[in-house]
């Protein structure tokens, strides 16, 4: 099981919302954990996906009387988790340890977000979401065999654009990376105003010089800004670990030019990028982030990574990490 006191106090993106319907369960993995997420007239549920009566999954019941009935005898559990009919005996009142295990459960930014302890903070912010000048895409979820931290490290590095993003967010002959600082905001880490040279930055076909701002926010969760002249391009990254070395990857995409683009040809170009990302990542050893620094070499331009791995540290996280 993955004992990790900070990510079990933390919430995970899980699903996104819009597919989350009032007319069917739907089972979701979080930290090694089944769970199962309903939606009926009070809202969204997530609860721990097993019936207390016999053990069956609740995600292949049904929605029934505003309530979530187990497939097996037909117990129904309402709103609260409650157990409040027990077909086989409809005149009795359920035991009360006739209850499902109920998580906390958030949406925002179209996306369901679980904790299944107790949320040490809100979900992280994205301030884009709700700045309308920014149109959104979500892309993903991504499925990486791999733990969450050299996840996020992946996605806050931009040496690797030219090699294994070579044409799309890089060139080989044009790797060079300028000077940035980095340092800590708000519980996080910002990495300010990186200059990155990209063959077409923003669907022109005219190549630039674009500078990158990374803010982490969680161990798990970051995001970027490339900024070219007016144009911003954002990128909210959060990423979920499944199980031990699986990970999904839940991106929102946003950006405030080119809104008659078709979003599918945004969409199409994010899985390219991704998929050149994921055997990298899937095959880089060892799988868990060292976070002693001696471990890997470190040069100035991974002053952001060298950052993470020691903000890692200081937060105490377990897993994925060594
Ligand atoms: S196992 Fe769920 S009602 Fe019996
Ligand atoms: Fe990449």
């Amino acid at each position: 099981m993955i004992d990790d006191p900070v990510l079990l106090n933390d919430w995970h993106a899980v699903a996104w919302a819009s597919q989350i319907r009032d007319t069917e369960p739907t089972p979701i993995r979080l930290l090694e954990n089944e769970l199962v997420l309903w939606r009926n007239r009070d809202g969204l549920h997530a609860w721990r996906d097993l019936c207390v009566h016999r053990g069956s999954r609740l995600s292949a019941g049904r929605l029934t009387n505003n309530c979530l009935a187990c497939p097996y005898h037909g117990w129904e559990y309402d709103s609260a988790g409650r157990c409040v009919r027990i077909p086989a005996h409809p005149e009795q009142p359920p035991p009360a340890r006739a209850h499902a295990t109920v998580y906390v459960v958030k949406e925002k930014y179209d996306l369901v977000w679980v904790c299944l302890g107790n949320p040490a903070k809100d979900v992280p912010v994205f301030p884009e979401w709700d700045d309308s000048s920014f149109e959104k895409i979500m892309a993903g979820p991504y499925l990486y065999r791999a733990h969450g931290p050299r996840v996020i490290e992946n996605f806050l590095d931009v040496t690797h654009f030219p090699f294994v993003h070579a044409g799309y967010l890089g060139d080989p002959s044009e790797a060079q990376i300028g000077d940035y600082e980095v340092e800590e905001f708000d519980g996080g880490i910002i990495a300010k105003d990186i200059p990155v040279w990209q063959p077409d930055p923003d669907g022109t076909g005219r190549p630039a010089k674009v500078f990158y701002t990374f803010h982490v926010l969680r161990p798990l969760t970051a995001a970027f800004t490339k900024v070219h002249g007016e144009n911003r391009f954002s990128m909210f990254a959060s990423v979920t670990p499944v199980g031990e070395r699986e990970s999904l990857a839940w991106l929102i995409i946003a950006l405030n030019y080119a809104h008659d683009a078709p979003a599918e040809e945004l969409l199409r170009f994010q899985d390219i990028v991704t998929r050149q990302d994921i055997p990298v990542v899937e095959a880089q050893r060892p799988e868990l982030l060292p976070l002693d620094l001696q471990a890997e070499l470190h040069l100035r331009s991974d002053r952001t990574a060298i950052a993470y791995r020691q903000w890692l540290k200081k937060l105490g996280l377990r897993y994925g990490t060594a």
